[in-house]
């Protein structure tokens, strides 16, 4: 995810754009840049980090010119840097991007071909290169021809040195909007950046192209066909339409979880239909001859890890060890040469996880970081690199980089699973197939919110909440049971199903709340046991079930349903209802949602 800006007309651009990107720096911030045509030439000023460093390094009132283009990055392909921020210029031409571009390789080559020289690591380069490639005078072709090769995502902003007046943009796949001013007009990634200049806006479609001058917007279809738009009225607040219209940050990510699973697997499916570990290729190399494997994190990321070792160790058969970072680093762990240890970490800079990967490449283990923020400290150490693909996550409590998280570990699990002989090539199929739908189903679970909503509305008042499962929905009641903690400061544990009459059962009470995750129907009698031992205490009883589980629907007084997949997936659904679960019932109880008491997004101390 970045942020995109863009301004033609009679005040000095740079302001704008700065104070623009401000209000995008949500969507990414680890560099910066922006394009200003002062009437002769596109003057190009980049930094590395926040927009502040920008802004001390260039300010903006000293830089003249009423057209220009900006951009807040969130790195993907190609480390935060000041060479790989945007702009990216090629011969006249300068481009803003935010997206992936999936097919870049391919047109990298192509482009080296025609003499073509590549500066930066990203994707991007290639759509200035393009552009500039196809470009004989008139922007709007240029672009056209240009991202006809394009494939992936793309929200582009285009300008060129040559002319002096204008500013051409296209949507796929990527949020873009028009601002339209007096005598003055924009583009953004999001309201907010313009909320300042114009409450009016056009909302793109996906494959439409805009020209803008600074009094005239034109837009097109794909087909390149003039089309008319009906004329947006912002009535939302500024802070409010930064969250895209979500009331936190929390819920707005949650929402997200669709396109990131969808970015975070779609990438790793080769044109031959199978998973391409290209990334982490040391490491799938040594599937056949890989010892013992470790995943390591901390909170969320841990359990992610727990979940994987379920999935692992079923599908691959390989030994799968778990441990907190913060007692791997000190623990003088049993791993050596011939092991690896993966380090999950959405942040990629928690100090316990970094430790604990230092430990495991001192004792000799090839470490695999799963991170989703590119030239993180972790990203940077780790032998190979598997990114989640989440964008910047902004509420305290994990929630779209754990669904991502677990994407990961499926993937990575899957064609592990493959490769020892673990899984024949018809159940490898099956599982492909299934987590391709899980984006789709994804987006169920959050259609069907207002079954949530009411269940959150109706038990808020818990004092004690149990988390139950069993088999893989095991780890997920960790998880669930962490996420109301820590944003709902409610009391919630979480137990494998079979150990509640070992000890747990004597904390229930008449009107504890108990959650039984029921996703995992091949061990569906044994939790309905355990289900009904607890409605004998007096326990209310909610359930997380496959649909289509009369059973669970018939045991629980309430049930969440979600779409049926292979039972080894259900949990990643599952844990979007849990996690809309805990949001809900923290907007009840009127707990500061993306900022809960006592914690901090990135735990960079012990
Ligand atoms: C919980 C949560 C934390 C983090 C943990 C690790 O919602 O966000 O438990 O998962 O602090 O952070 P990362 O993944 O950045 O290493």
């Amino acid at each position: 995810m970045c942020g995109i800006v863009g301004y033609v007309g009679e005040r000095n651009a740079a302001p704008i754009l700065m104070k623009g990107l401000q209000k995008l720096e949500y969507r990414g911030y680890d560099s910066a840049g922006i394009a200003v045509h002062d009437g002769k030439k596109v003057n190009i000023y980049k930094a590395k980090g926040r927009l502040k460093v920008l802004e001390e390094r260039h300010p903006s009132d000293k830089i003249s010119g009423t057209l220009g283009i900006g951009h807040t990055r969130w790195a993907t392909h190609g480390e935060p840097s000041e060479l790989n921020s945007h702009p990216h210029v090629s011969g006249k031409i300068a481009v803003v991007h935010n997206g992936i571009i999936e097919n870049y390789q391919r047109l990298k080559l192509w482009l080296e071909e025609k003499g073509y020289h590549f500066v930066s690591e990203t994707d991007t380069e290639v759509a200035a290169h393009l552009v500039n490639h196809f470009y004989e005078g008139n922007l709007l072709q240029a672009l056209q021809r240009a991202i006809a090769l394009l494939e992936g995502s793309f929200a582009l902003g285009v300008l060129s040195s040559d002319v002096p007046d204008t500013l051409v943009a296209v949507r796929k796949s990527s949020p873009l909007i028009v601002g339209i001013g007096q005598n003055e007009n924009f583009i953004a990634s999001d309201i907010p950046a313009i909320l300042e200049h114009t409450r009016n806006v056009y909302l793109l479609d996906d494959g439409d192209m805009v020209v803008l001058k600074k009094n005239r917007i034109r837009m097109y279809n794909s087909l390149g066909e003039r089309i008319e738009k009906p004329v947006f009225n912002v009535t939302w607040d500024a802070d409010m339409a930064e969250k895209g219209g979500y009331a936190h940050f929390m819920v707005k990510e949650i929402n997200e979880t669709p396109k990131v699973l969808h970015d975070t697997l779609n990438p790793r499916i080769d044109k031959d239909g199978r998973f391409s570990l290209s990334e982490i290729s040391k490491f799938s190399a040594m599937a056949n001859t890989l010892k013992r494997l470790f995943i390591v994190g901390c909170g969320t990321a841990y359990n992610a890890a727990m979940l994987g070792k379920y999935y692992i160790e079923k599908m691959a058969r390989i030994p799968v060890e778990v441990e907190y970072a913060s007692e791997f680093r000190y623990r003088k762990p049993l791993i050596g040469k011939g092991d690896a240890c993966i380090v999950i970490s959405q942040s990629g800079e928690t100090a316990d996880t970094l430790a604990a990967m230092r430990e495991a490449q001192r004792c000799g283990a090839m470490v695999v970081a799963i991170t989703n923020v590119v030239g993180s400290s972790v990203s940077r150490e780790a032998d190979e690199v598997f990114y989640t693909w989440a964008g910047p996550e902004i509420a305290v409590a994990s929630t779209k980089a754990y669904s991502a998280q677990l994407m990961a570990l499926y993937i990575i699990g899957t064609e592990l699973a493959f490769r020892v002989g673990g899984i024949d090539e018809d159940y490898y199929r099956e599982l492909l197939t299934a987590l391709t739908a899980i984006p789709k189903q994804a987006q169920t679970v959050l259609d069907n919110v207002a079954r949530i909503q009411q269940l959150a509305a109706e038990r808020f008042n818990a004092k004690n909440v149990f988390y139950i499962g069993r088999g893989m929905d095991c780890p997920l009641s960790m998880e669930s049971a962490l996420k109301l903690k820590e944003i709902c400061y409610t009391h919630a544990e979480a137990f494998a199903a079979g150990e509640l009459k070992h000890g747990p059962l004597a904390l229930l009470e008449n009107g504890s709340l108990v959650v039984a995750l029921m996703t995992q129907e091949s061990l569906l009698d044994k939790t309905i046991s355990n289900m009904i031992e607890c409605r004998t205490r007096n326990a209310y009883l909610v359930g997380i079930a496959m649909e289509g589980n009369i059973r669970a629907v018939e045991t629980a007084d309430d049930c969440i349903l979600i779409p049926r997949t292979v039972e080894c997936f259900a949990p990643m659904l599952a844990a979007i209802a849990a996690q809309l679960f805990a949001y809900y019932i923290s907007t009840h109880k009127g707990v500061d949602v993306d900022k809960p008491r006592n914690l901090a997004k990135s735990v960079t101390v012990e």
